[in-house]
């Protein structure tokens, strides 16, 4: 079953027939003390440089942090580095995964932009303190992926969700099939607003998922409509100007959102879902929100 699956005719399997994986119970942050907009990476940082007021991102990124404790056992608290303004998104940088003997194993990412790639090292410090096996991309051969930004796994299952496109290269997704003899169901991101996967799709528990549908290809569409029985629609208000779907839920049954997201917080409390606004607004002026503040880990 170790392939990247890229149309609904090599679906051979539903959710429920997947091995299961242990959900990750400790989140990962890294403080935003230099945090700001210093050049334009995503249409979202357009206009923004010099903007970020970096009181109100401490305290914003705060009750972010507060927020996370509630719905798992630990949020460990890296700090930031000075000149690597975007290290905060630590969604980023690596992509972990917990093995079928409990080993814990990550991926570092190669970031797709010069301004990001020596974020990297630093994360990888904490994955080596932390007894994790340690997997590097061949840069030869592989031009960029950035981590739980574009690959998300699925809710307590052994499938990789793979967004391509802007950040991450297919080939990517080869290697982490084959290495870690997983599934992974890539999806092609075709409008620069939504140029990472968790800006447009976010899974909620084993059958929900949140997505920006105009994010994504009619293929892609399919394969999701194959795979979630619960599919919550944001609209473009939402999901463009307020990251609804950069959303997360840690724990299958809360979610923590932007705040004002109203629709889609009407559609998620109707289907069971625990709702915790905060608000990420320095934050979106660099293109992200709560899921990418994050890396889920073990
Ligand atoms: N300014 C950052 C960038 O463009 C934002 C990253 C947001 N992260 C995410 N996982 N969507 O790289």
């Amino acid at each position: 079953m170790s392939k990247v699956i890229t149309s609904k005719n090599e679906l051979s399997f539903k959710a429920e027939d997947l091995d299961p994986m242990p959900v990750p119970n400790k989140i990962l942050m890294v403080k935003p003390e230099h945090f700001s907009v210093d050049y334009v990476i995503n249409p979202h940082m357009e206009g923004n440089v010099g903007t970020v007021d970096k009181k109100l991102a401490m305290e914003q990124w705060e009750a972010v942090r507060a927020a996370f404790e509630k719905t798992v056992d630990e949020v460990v608290v890296l700090d930031g580095v000075e000149g690597l303004p975007d290290m905060v998104f630590c969604a980023n940088q690596s992509l972990p995964y917990m093995n079928r003997q409990n080993g814990k194993e990550v991926v570092m990412s190669i970031m797709n932009s010069d301004m990001r790639k020596a974020e990297v090292p630093h994360i990888e410090e904490w994955y080596t303190s932390a007894g994790y096996e340690i997997h590097h991309l061949n840069y030869k051969k592989i031009s960029d992926f950035e981590g739980m930004g574009d690959a998300i796994w699925h809710y307590g299952k052994r499938l990789l969700w793979g967004g391509y496109g802007f950040r991450s290269s297919m080939k990517a997704y080869e290697f982490i099939a084959e290495t870690w003899n997983v599934p992974v169901i890539a999806l092609k991101l075709e409008n620069p607003s939504f140029y990472h996967l968790d800006t447009c799709f976010c899974i909620l528990n084993e059958d929900s998922v949140l997505i920006y549908p105009e994010a994504f290809t009619k293929k892609g569409l399919a394969l999701i409509e194959s795979m979630f029985t619960n599919i919550i629609e944001a609209d473009k208000h939402e999901a463009e100007e307020l990251f609804a779907c950069n959303a997360t839920s840690p724990d299958g049954k809360n979610v923590v959102i932007q705040r004002g997201c109203k629709k889609v917080n009407t559609k998620l409390t109707e289907a069971g879902f625990t709702v915790h606004e905060v608000d990420t607004g320095e934050f979106l002026k660099s293109g992200g929100s709560v899921f990418c503040m994050k890396m889920m880990a073990w």
